[in-house]
């Protein structure tokens, strides 16, 4: 089966350290590492270890990170042929500190080249794809693709993440079939559970599948005739790195679907491969988890 995601992908300079810094500090890092990021790219990444033929359409830009973040989704299988390069500007990139202390992951991140277009996506052949992934943002030109799907594909399944408030995302909600939510963004918008959330949300989209990890509290799913499933947050020996967990996340709740599990085993193995994620480096060897 075949998934395309439209999203980010990025550089991430990755800095371990034993607990956050405070303002102004000068610390060590215990471990350095760069790695491809991006959350489209990073769910992809997990859908191909599961077995999936992936393609990849976002922004890059002509530098010399450019080929470090081709050759990783090359490695992965994953066809990047819809990626827009831009001549000028510089790879999105990600300064990530790891703190061991409390597993956070703490991002700046810097991008200067403008958002995959609707445009771009034109170029792309949907009917060979069995679901499509967009990241929330770019929010006029996603609404542009997510409709041009609606009306040459009405049938292909779509899910649409919902990580961060942004102007207009709501906009948004009523395309996808599956609405995954952070819970950073519920917070933003006053929900202090998922329940409060899928609430407000509902009227917006009466047919969507509505989801919304919550951390350790695990995660929650609404379905369309309204039952709601949680379960609980599986938690590994030790948290070695959090960074990419939500996109875990997603490409397991696709993979569940996509394969017909019930909601509920979707959800939980969602929760676990995520917390299995959080027990290990980076996002290899994701398989048979
Ligand atoms: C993790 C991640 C990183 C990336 C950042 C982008 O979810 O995708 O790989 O740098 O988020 O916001």
């Amino acid at each position: 089966m075949r998934v395309l995601a439209i999203g980010v992908a990025t550089l991430d300079i990755i800095n371990r350290v034993s607990s956050f810094p405070v303002e102004d500090d000068e610390i060590r890092a215990q471990a350095h590492e760069v790695r491809r990021g991006g959350n489209a790219a990073n769910t992809l990444v997990v859908l191909s270890q599961l077995g999936y033929r992936c393609s990849w359409g976002g922004t890059l830009a002509d530098d010399l990170d450019k080929q470090v973040i081709l050759d990783d989704l090359a490695r992965y299988q994953i066809d990047s042929r819809a990626c827009r390069c831009y001549r000028q500007g510089k790879n999105p990139t990600s300064y990530v500190i790891l703190s061991q202390a409390t597993g956070s992951r703490t991002i700046v991140h810097y991008r200067d080249i403008p958002e995959y277009q609707a445009n771009d996506f034109l170029s792309i052949n949907l009917a060979e794809f069995d679901w499509i992934h967009f990241e929330g943002r770019n929010v006029h030109e996603t609404l542009k693709m997510l409709q041009s799907i609606k009306r040459s594909n009405p049938h292909r399944p779509i899910s649409l993440e919902m990580e961060k408030p942004r102007e207009d995302l709501e906009s948004l909600l009523p395309w996808p079939d599956v609405l995954l939510f952070s819970k950073v963004y519920a917070e933003s918008h006053g929900h202090r559970d998922p329940t409060g959330l899928f609430a407000a949300v509902r009227p917006s989209n009466p047919q969507a599948i509505l989801v919304c990890a919550w951390g350790d509290k695990g995660a929650w799913l609404l379905q369309p005739e309204g039952s709601m499933i949680h379960a609980p947050a599986y938690h590994p020996e030790q948290i070695i790195d959090t960074l990419g967990a939500g996109d875990v996340f997603n490409a397991a709740i696709i993979d569940g679907l996509l394969q017909g599990r019930a909601a509920a085993v979707a959800l939980d193995d969602a929760v676990h491969l995520a917390g299995i994620k959080c027990g290990r480096r980076g996002l290899d060897g994701l398989a048979g988890q």
